[in-house]
């Protein structure tokens, strides 16, 4: 990649010239960063304001290995395989379709062994490996994005930084997956589509998951959504899995993968865990519970 020629940004297309910069060049990222980001961005002050006036899309993928180890607690804890997976805060929805891609450890796998997207040894610590289905999967966001179309694709990746390599083929792979397997995300907050997502279907463990979304929810958007999920649980066996920053940790903790189950039927109206840590993109997911 040339860097450009100075008092050449102005004649260029931003998504056209950000596109071309982000399909990557690892030892380029000093143009990327001295030429072409900071001309565009210069050129496109009010694009780049609206921009950044919503969360950012980071979809990623590595953080379905925490989704699984958090739904391998749930069925162990549960004894229920037939999983209805919820996910709030989803963007794409691309963590929704896990068993589309394929986990493995020393003595263990999971997922769709063929699957162009291979987790290998991405889960540290003592797995507890657990058969199980996925019978629904939906999800909500804000701003959900559309993983069908071109625009969406591209959205995605732009929230992927250049030089991540392996995340962009992830996203890339992930989204051919998508393409194939859409996956449904409706336009609303948490709390919002939460109230009605929590149906009274008999069949299944209704198990909401969300990541590295928390940090983006307004306090009253948090009360809501776990006054939603206590009421629920109260009446109904319902599990939650969550990769999320702990807001109490000092800055740098890495995000928390946590569960919780509701189980009213047994007398025990929930049991918490903390199982471990992840990296902010996923994997390598540190399991510490035993
Ligand atoms: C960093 S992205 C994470 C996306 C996805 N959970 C993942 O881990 O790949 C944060 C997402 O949270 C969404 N979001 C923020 N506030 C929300 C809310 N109150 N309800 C639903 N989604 C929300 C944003 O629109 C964005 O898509």
């Amino acid at each position: 990649m040339d860097a450009p020629k100075a008092g050449a940004s102005n004649h260029w297309d931003a998504g056209e010239t950000l596109a071309d910069r982000f399909r990557v060049h690892v030892g380029n990222a000093q143009h990327l960063y001295g030429y072409a980001v900071r001309e565009v961005i210069g050129a496109h002050v009010d694009e780049m304001h609206a921009a950044l006036a919503v969360p950012p899309q980071t979809n990623e993928v590595g953080r379905s290995a925490a989704l699984l180890a958090g739904l391998f607690d749930l069925v162990v804890a549960s004894g229920v395989r037939r999983i209805r997976l919820l996910e709030v805060g989803a963007s794409a929805g691309l963590n929704l379709l896990l068993d589309h891609y394929a986990y493995r450890g020393d003595s263990w796998q999971f997922g769709f062994t063929d699957s162009k997207i291979q987790f290998v040894d991405s889960i540290e610590g003592p797995v507890q490996p657990e058969h199980f289905m996925i019978t629904s999967r939906a999800g909500c966001d804000l701003h959900p994005v559309d993983a069908t179309t071109a625009d969406g694709r591209l959205l995605l990746t732009s929230f992927v930084w250049p030089f991540d390599l392996d995340r962009h083929q992830r996203l890339s792979l992930a989204l051919a997956i998508a393409a194939v397997h859409p996956v449904r995300i409706d336009r609303a907050p948490a709390s919002r589509w939460l109230r009605y997502a929590l149906t009274d279907e008999p069949d299944g463990l209704p198990v909401v998951w969300h990541s590295i979304t928390q940090m983006y929810w307004p306090s009253d958007e948090v009360t809501a959504v776990e006054g939603i999920l206590s009421c629920y649980g109260a009446q109904h066996r319902l599990g939650e899995v969550s990769l999320e920053f702990n807001p109490d940790s000092p800055r740098g903790a890495k995000p928390e993968l946590r569960t919780r189950l509701w189980d009213p039927g047994s007398g025990r109206p929930i049991r918490e865990r903390r199982l471990g840590t992840a990296h902010d993109h996923g994997i390598p997911v540190t399991l510490t519970a035993s």
